[in-house]
């Protein structure tokens, strides 16, 4: 007798096999009761004959969903049955009895499924979503790995912020002081690509985010590039060219997982580089003439990307922003100083922002200006000033966030469902 997962059936057909899992639903017929098991490696329809159960069957019959059960049987192969097996039962060993699932058929609001995330993650659509995920980030790793990155794990505990210190969670750090959970490794991949050229780090990042929007988590992952002697230009065309990488890869890879998400892949067989580029002053006459009132020096809102994005059919980036807008550390325009060398990449179909990068500051003075500028203490940055004093090379890089790029994959309407415990303003439970 042979242990087995479901997705090994193909080579199992008509051998007497065991497998493992959870009732993920049934129905019986008099004499025939149909148990469909989920061994988290595919699904399948358990045949249980009353005959050949003469003292059990009335409880198999009856087992509550997410009941536990160890099957052996011989594997039978069925086109007509999901996942096109099925299993003839022998032995049926109920390992745990299930207390009534609270979520079933009905429609549950967002909040009793998010109190409820922990049994949540167990069901179809949850299941296709984790699935994609992990196949998204093994995407993202080996595209950095076949194109040179060395992964440079940054600290998570920091005391330099990296981006807006109004979104900072701070913690007491012994006798040190404060301490904040990190809102980015960019700042220490600059301080590794003098050694190593080509980095990346890919880990989760905190925001203290007061906004409540379908785009924000408290707790994200976030995969960032940085690279030596890249400009502006030579930035966009690595993130182009990742992104389409990324895209193509998953959705070919989980086209399945996709499927039951309902998501039309048309769209997303478009994206392939080269991606539409427009300035922020571009993107201000496009708001303006669809009514917005945006004045020049305001950040672009989460709406006005949607107005932007729906105008494209493939991701845009928006360069040049006011340096007003943007972090101490992205790199003046020389020939327009009130601008940055920077773009974000928003994603079609109304999706939005997905990478922020830029170029960065690699002159010491300007940089150091900029620092105090942002109200931001210098002494907490000299050994990042030590990085323009020590071979300071131009440079450039990006982030991208894991979840807003994995929700506009899958097509969801919120991100929350993209990660498996989210952490949003109002929630941290469970
Ligand atoms: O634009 P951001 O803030 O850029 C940085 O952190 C840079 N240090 C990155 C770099 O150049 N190395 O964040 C990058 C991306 C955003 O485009 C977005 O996709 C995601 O991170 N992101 C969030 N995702 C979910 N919830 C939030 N609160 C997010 N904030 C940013
Ligand atoms: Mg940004």
């Amino acid at each position: 007798m042979q242990e087995c997962y479901i997705k090994d059936f193909p080579d199992k057909i008509d051998q007497e096999i065991i497998i493992k899992g959870w009732v993920a639903n049934r129905r019986s017929s008099g004499k025939l009761s149909f148990l469909i098991l989920r061994d988290g490696t595919g699904i399948c329809q358990v045949i249980v004959e009353k005959a050949l159960f003469p003292d059990t069957y009335s409880e198999i019959k009856k087992l509550p969903l997410e009941s536990s059960v160890i099957i052996q049987g011989r594997v039978v192969k069925e086109d007509r049955a999901q996942g096109g097996f099925e299993v003839h039962a022998s032995h049926v060993q109920i390992v745990h009895v299930s207390d009534e699932f609270p979520i079933g058929k009905k429609e549950h609001g967002p909040d009793f499924l998010l109190k409820n995330r922990h049994l949540w993650l167990r069901t179809p659509r949850q299941i296709a979503i984790m699935r994609i995920r992990d196949a998204l980030i093994r995407h993202i790793r080996t595209y950095f790995y076949t194109n040179d990155f060395t992964l440079i794990d940054s600290p998570i505990l920091t005391t330099t912020c990296g981006e807006d210190t109004s979104s900072l969670f701070s913690i007491d750090y012994f006798d040190l002081g404060k301490a904040y959970l990190s809102q980015t490794g960019q700042l220490y991949l600059e301080a590794a690509i003098s050694g190593l050229g080509k980095v990346y780090c890919f880990g989760p990042t905190f925001r203290a985010e007061r906004s409540k929007t379908r785009r924000h988590l408290t707790e994200f992952w976030m995969i960032e590039g940085e690279m030596a002697f890249y400009d502006h230009k030579q930035n966009l065309d690595l993130q182009e060219d990742f992104v389409s990488y990324i895209v193509q890869n998953t959705i070919r890879d989980k086209a399945q997982e996709l499927a039951v998400l309902e998501r039309d892949l048309a769209p997303l067989k478009k994206i392939e580089a080269p991606f539409n580029r427009i300035s922020y002053d571009e993107a201000l006459d496009i708001l303006h003439k669809n009514g917005s009132n945006i004045e020049w020096g305001s950040d672009l809102g989460g709406d006005d990307e949607t107005v932007i994005t729906r105008l494209f059919d493939k991701p845009v980036f928006i360069e040049s922003y006011p340096k007003k807008t943007k972090a101490f550390y992205m790199k003046q325009d020389p020939a327009r100083p009130e601008c940055v060398l920077c773009a974000d990449l928003l994603a079609p179909e109304g999706y939005g922002e997905i990478i922020g990068g830029s170029q960065r500051e690699d002159n010491l003075d300007i940089l150091m200006q900029s620092i105090t500028d942002n109200g931001l203490d210098p002494e907490r940055y000299d050994w990042y000033l030590d990085l323009r004093r020590y071979g300071s090379v131009p440079h450039s890089g990006f982030g991208l966030g894991l979840e807003r790029t994995l929700t506009w994959i899958c097509g969801l309407t919120h991100l929350r469902e993209t990660i498996p415990f989210p952490r949003m303003i109002y929630r941290a439970y469970p």
